[in-house]
């Protein structure tokens, strides 16, 4: 019998050459590529591009993905119609799943999918790449509008995919400063090795299902709390806690309720990630932009992160990705419950690079379990129970 190891521990569901992460020295890189040098000197497109393509585009390549992403960014009006029918009380998360799972209905021509170990048709599986990722930001920033009463705005060409999402979410020209911080979070969100999500989108990808299935079932792997609904969490923890100095009272309390703290660990760290240090480095060039002027959120965290290490460090929990990045989007002006669909739009870059990859050499998932329910035995007639 082989040995079950709950939540597949160590257990290696594919092989891929997208993304790597050392947990105990805290380093992430796509392709090769460190993601501190990406947040740093890339740019959302060009990060996309490498994690689709494998390599870091010439201007020549990057012009012609930028445009293709700009001129992709518009919505299908019934997109919008199906929205309004829509509780706005629901989370985003469920209506961005329905959103783009209702896409595929309207690109068709799957044929690569149907038949055979491999898609050969590139170009069918980049235009669908395209078309998912320059969507994903409209369908986000419509629903803020929808859910509200309102038309959306619509997209504008002219701007790059973070500041046009800032647009779309406000209605305002994008101050520069915020949208190059919203394009290093993007970076910084675009992949994580064999995740929660990614793993779904393997598993729904190895049945030949369309990519915009695909992503439907990223989307609802990542709401969770567990995964990608933290963000949300982190800042609703720190509302709760208020101000610095309640920080160690309150952890205390958690602690002792055996509670888990939104934002702190992660199966592969062992040691701060590296994304929550490079998001922490963000929000402080953010405060000194603002002249120091934050509310005390931030501080909040920053000694709630420093309680933790006390407390949680021995057991190897320490500041993950969600911790920094709710802080980061609330004094963007993004309500708490979009933040997951920004994580989102982000991942589904590293979702269809992986989709990519499993399409190139696709053996359906299929594992095994360890039975532990009863032994075969005789159906007893209802009258006889
Ligand atoms: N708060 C308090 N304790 C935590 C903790 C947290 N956020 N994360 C892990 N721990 C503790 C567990 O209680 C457990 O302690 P024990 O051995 O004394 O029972 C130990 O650390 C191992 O935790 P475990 O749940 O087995 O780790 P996992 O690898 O299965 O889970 C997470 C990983 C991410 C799901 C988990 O750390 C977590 O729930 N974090 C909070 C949610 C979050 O921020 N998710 C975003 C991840 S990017």
């Amino acid at each position: 019998m082989s040995e079950y190891l709950p939540g597949l521990e160590g257990v290696p569901a594919t092989q891929s050459n997208i993304s790597d992460l050392d947990g105990t020295r805290g380093i992430l890189t796509y392709r090769g590529y460190r993601i501190v040098d990406l947040a740093l000197h890339s740019t959302f497109e060009e990060t996309s591009l490498l994690l689709l393509d494998g390599h870091l585009p010439t201007y020549a390549q990057l012009e012609e993905f930028d445009q293709q992403l700009r001129s992709n960014r518009i919505v299908k009006y019934n997109v919008r119609e199906i929205m309004k029918y829509l509780p706005a009380t629901g989370h985003p998360m469920e209506m961005l799943q329905t959103a783009v799972a209702s896409l595929g209905m309207f690109y068709q021509g799957d044929e690569c999918l149907t038949g055979g170990s491999q898609c050969s048709d590139l170009n069918y599986v980049h235009n669908m790449s395209v078309k998912i990722i320059a969507r994903m930001a409209t369908i986000v920033a419509m629903w803020e509008h929808v859910r509200n009463g309102y038309d959306p705005y619509a997209p504008r060409k002219e701007l790059n995919y973070a500041e046009n999402l800032l647009y779309m979410f406000s209605g305002e020209d994008p101050d520069p400063f915020m949208a190059r911080i919203m394009d290093a979070s993007l970076i910084l969100h675009a992949e994580h090795t064999i995740n929660a999500s990614t793993f779904a989108a393997l598993v729904a990808g190895s049945t030949l299902a369309s990519p915009f299935l695909v992503i439907a079932a990223a989307i609802g792997t990542l709401a969770g709390p567990l995964h990608g609904g933290a963000n949300q969490r982190v800042v609703e923890m720190l509302e709760e806690i208020g101000r610095p100095e309640n920080v160690k009272a309150w952890l205390d309390e958690k602690l002792a309720s055996k509670a888990r703290i939104w934002g702190m660990g992660h199966r592969e760290y062992k040691v701060k990630d590296p994304r929550a240090t490079i998001l922490q480095k963000l929000m402080h060039e953010l405060m000194e932009h603002r002249g120091g002027n934050m509310g005390p959120m931030f501080e909040t965290a920053l000694a709630l992160e420093e309680a933790c290490e006390e407390k949680l460090a021995p057991k190897g929990v320490y500041a993950n990705v969600d911790f920094y990045s709710g802080i980061l989007y609330k004094e963007m002006g993004i309500p708490p419950d979009q933040f997951t669909s920004i994580f989102a739009i982000a991942r589904s870059a590293g979702w269809l690079a992986h989709w990519r990859e499993q399409l190139g050499d696709n053996r359906i998932f299929r594992p095994t379990q360890v039975y532990t329910g009863q032994s075969e035995r005789d159906y007893v007639p209802i009258s006889e129970r």
